[in-house]
């Protein structure tokens, strides 16, 4: 059990939820609640190669993608999350397992060993906010922000399968948001669903 809690923002490049994740932050705070934001891949070692390879569009074979990820997340936890967790913090975590399974899982992996070993091996977020765009509209967001497309990542067919996954598992501690609609009302939805 944790003292804290776990809140994870997931779903395909372009959702909405790292625009979100200040709002929920904020939220938690008026509420009197001690805050860590944080995300995934992390800024340490493991995240800055993943990075790199995202850049480069360098392929890795996803067996070693998933090992470069459950790393940089092994480090998250030992180093961030499970004392902020042991001291009481809410943590919000921009992605986390749930990233690996549905992105290593559309590589070809076997999502479901992806998340019955994650569940083994770390601490199980008290919410998981998947929030859900097809692929398309999440696309044409991402092409118009600033910044250039990490082509290893962001392709339309490939996020389709994450997507399929995201929307495949089913764990107790999932809650699924819209986020079609514009930031505000995507922002309402994450919010009644935290005050649930
Ligand atoms: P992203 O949240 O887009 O980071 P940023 O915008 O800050 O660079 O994450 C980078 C990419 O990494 C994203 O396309 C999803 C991918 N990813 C995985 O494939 N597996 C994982 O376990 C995680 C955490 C991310």
């Amino acid at each position: 059990m944790n003292a804290g809690s776990l809140i994870t923002l997931e779903g395909i490049d372009g959702c909405g939820k790292t625009t979100q994740l200040p709002a929920i932050a904020e939220a938690l705070g008026q509420s009197g609640r001690d805050v860590l934001e944080t995300r995934e891949p992390t800024d340490g070692a493991w995240g800055q190669r993943i990075r790199s390879m995202a850049r480069s569009g360098e392929l890795v074979a996803p067996q070693e993608e998933l090992r470069w990820f459950v790393e940089d997340r092994r480090e998250h936890v030992e180093q961030v999350i499970a004392p902020a967790l042991a001291r009481g913090q809410v943590v919000v975590c921009d992605r986390y397992f749930l990233s690996s399974v549905a992105y290593q899982g559309a590589r070809g992996l076997d999502w479901e060993a992806i998340l019955d070993e994650s569940e083994r091996t770390f601490p199980h977020p008290d919410l998981a906010l998947i929030f859900e765009l097809s692929p398309a509209r999440a696309l044409e967001r991402v092409r118009a922000r600033a910044g250039t497309p990490e082509p290893a990542f962001e392709r339309e067919p490939y996020l389709e399968r994450v997507a399929a996954i995201f929307a495949a598992v089913e764990r107790p501690y999932v809650r699924r948001i819209d986020g079609s609609g514009p930031p505000e009302a995507v922002r309402q939805a994450a919010l009644a669903l935290l005050s649930d």
